[in-house]
């Protein structure tokens, strides 16, 4: 935010708890200063059982929207009036929208971001041409085992310690949706074309999942959800393996660009280069 606060400046944010460390704030904000846009996007940490709460006061469009992350993303869907088909298939939201009517709207763009981040760091990769292999069956994995049955993968893989919560998610899916626990990970990686980290394993630089990632073909595409640290010893795994990798910290940016459009009505400005500077505020 480089400009006065106005009496006409729209704001919208991101709620989660915590929250002190996300990029969002940095990415929306210095979108909004390159599109010189009179609006500000600020961090909201309510108490967990209050969340409801602030969302319902938020009704009538005091705020405009918000980003919703851990461990908020359910709620925000219970809360919606209208719920996208896809935030209804990954069974969370990451964006709400507060109408002048008083509804709430909530969307998913956490599977535009999977799916841009792909084919950003790794162009020509076609989620259709084979398997894809999800590690973890939390919310974030259930969002990304619909991104990529959307994108047409003929088999999703889901890897899980706790066999049974893939178990779940492969039985409320369906056809082409196989649960295996994580001591049999090679089985899945062999005809794997890609593989994503969805658990929250090496967050904060802890160490990330033991895997067998030398199972996969060369041909593998490697991603992590997880964008701090930048390069998760999963990823660097992947790389001294020879395989192409995808951050987290582009699926960040990515699912923020349709958040952005429809808090403030407009495209983020291309000539704004925020993952230099969300890379300078990780400290690279
Ligand atoms: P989110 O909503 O971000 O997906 P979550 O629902 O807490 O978060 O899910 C976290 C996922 O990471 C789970 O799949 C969890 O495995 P379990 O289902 O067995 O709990 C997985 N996970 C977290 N830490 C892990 C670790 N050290 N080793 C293996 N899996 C881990």
């Amino acid at each position: 935010m480089t400009s006065p606060i106005t009496g006409r400046t729209v704001v919208a944010g991101v709620a989660g708890r915590p929250v002190a460390h996300s990029l969002s704030p940095l990415i929306h904000n210095a979108w909004l200063a390159g599109a010189g846009i009179d609006g500000v996007y600020v961090a909201f940490a309510p108490a967990e059982d209050r969340f409801p709460a602030f969302v319902d006061a938020c009704r009538g469009g005091a705020i405009r929207g918000l980003n919703v992350t851990i461990p908020f993303k359910e709620a925000a869907l219970a809360a919606a009036d209208v719920v996208s088909p896809r935030a209804e298939t990954a069974g969370a939201a990451n964006l709400i929208v507060f109408e002048s009517d008083g509804r709430i709207l909530a969307d998913n763009t956490d599977g535009l971001g999977l799916l841009g981040a792909l084919a950003a760091q790794a162009p020509g990769f076609d989620p259709a041409a084979g398997p894809a292999v999800v590690l973890g069956a939390g919310g974030a994995a259930k969002g990304a085992v619909a991104a990529l049955l959307g994108a047409g993968a003929p088999e999703v893989w889901i890897v899980n310690r706790t066999v049974a919560k893939a178990q779940a998610i492969a039985d409320a899916v369906g056809r082409g949706v196989i649960a295996l626990p994580l001591d049999r990970a090679a089985e899945a990686f062999a005809g794997a074309g890609v593989v994503i980290n969805a658990t929250s394993a090496g967050l904060g630089g802890e160490p990330s999942l033991d895997t067998p990632l030398a199972a996969t073909p060369e041909t593998a595409v490697v991603m992590d959800m997880v964008y701090k640290p930048l390069v998760t010893p999963f990823l660097a795994e992947a790389q001294k393996l020879g395989r192409r990798t995808v951050d987290g910290l582009e699926m960040l940016i990515r699912q923020a660009v349709p958040s952005f459009e429809a808090f403030y009505g407009a495209p983020p400005p291309e000539a704004v280069d925020v993952r230099t500077l969300a890379l300078k505020a990780l400290g690279l």
